[in-house]
């Protein structure tokens, strides 16, 4: 029996610029994709010859369920074609990558994981927000906003301080998270960043308190929420992001 190959993938948080060399060989020799909702769909375009498939949802839509994924990594690798299953991400931060891989080895299927770029770290580092800068912060959570009781019961584990806190999933659920935080011990003056549609054209960033999260006008696009007084540093830092040698006029070999 032929037996194909699955690499699950981290896309990192939008740009293909930011796949590892890794990723884009095995997307380049692959005969199939099945890409996610919040992986950049255009970004394939003249990057593969595979065959590209979405299976993605968005918050709140219906898509393509779990198992049928399972399924369709399994029935599509049985036919002795090697798989790319790209996500966005780190396909083991919030992405389900472990349950791919668990369906996977228990259908005696061969599979690689290639770790990605997690927005919980890329999105604030493209806004200028170092998580853990030193002397402010020496620690980082990042949590998933999605479930309020689990948020708060992660949140009462960890005492207010020199830590980050990360939200992926959690813009929808904003007034869940500052009353979880708060709740918790959070100071409401505690400096808070939403990035939005990082290493995208449409990449926002919005800075203010704890207390004003929940008016900030962020749309309807993807989003980390940033917690802590590492966001005071993008006053620095976030002057710089974005820019490139290129754009500032340094020419590569120049002397
Ligand atoms: C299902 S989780 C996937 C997380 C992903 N595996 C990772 O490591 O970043 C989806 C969440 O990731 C975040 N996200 C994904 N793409 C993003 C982007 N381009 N900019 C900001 N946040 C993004 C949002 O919080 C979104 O709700």
């Amino acid at each position: 029996m032929t037996v194909g190959f699955v690499s699950i993938i981290g896309a990192g948080p939008g740009d293909p610029d930011l796949w590892t060399v890794r990723a884009a060989r095995r997307i380049a020799e692959a005969d199939v994709v099945f890409y996610d909702a919040l992986t950049d769909a255009a970004g394939l375009v003249g990057r593969t010859s595979a065959r590209c498939f979405s299976v993605g949802k968005r918050a709140g839509e219906r898509g393509v369920c779990q198992q049928t994924i399972h399924e369709l990594l399994i029935r599509t690798a049985r036919r002795g074609k090697h798989v790319v299953r790209l996500k966005s991400g780190d396909p083991f931060v919030f992405g389900r990558g472990a349950e791919e891989s668990i369906a996977l080895a228990a259908a005696g299927i061969p599979f690689e994981v290639i770790p990605g770029v997690s927005t919980a770290i890329g999105a604030p580092a493209l806004a200028g927000i170092p998580v853990t800068h030193r002397g402010v912060a020496s620690g980082l959570l990042v949590v998933s906003g999605h479930r309020p009781e689990i948020l708060r019961g992660v949140l009462s584990g960890v005492r207010p301080g020199r830590l980050t806190v990360v939200v992926l999933m959690g813009i929808a659920r904003r007034r869940d998270v500052v009353a979880s935080l708060v709740e918790c011990g959070w100071a409401l003056e505690t400096p808070t960043a939403i990035v939005t549609a990082a290493a995208t054209t449409a990449q926002e960033v919005w800075t203010g308190r704890l207390d004003t999260l929940i008016s900030a006008e962020c749309g309807l696009l993807p989003g980390v929420i940033v917690v802590g007084d590492v966001v005071g540093v993008r006053e620095i830092v976030g002057r710089f992001a974005g820019q490139t040698a290129a754009t500032v006029g340094v020419r590569h070999g120049g002397s």
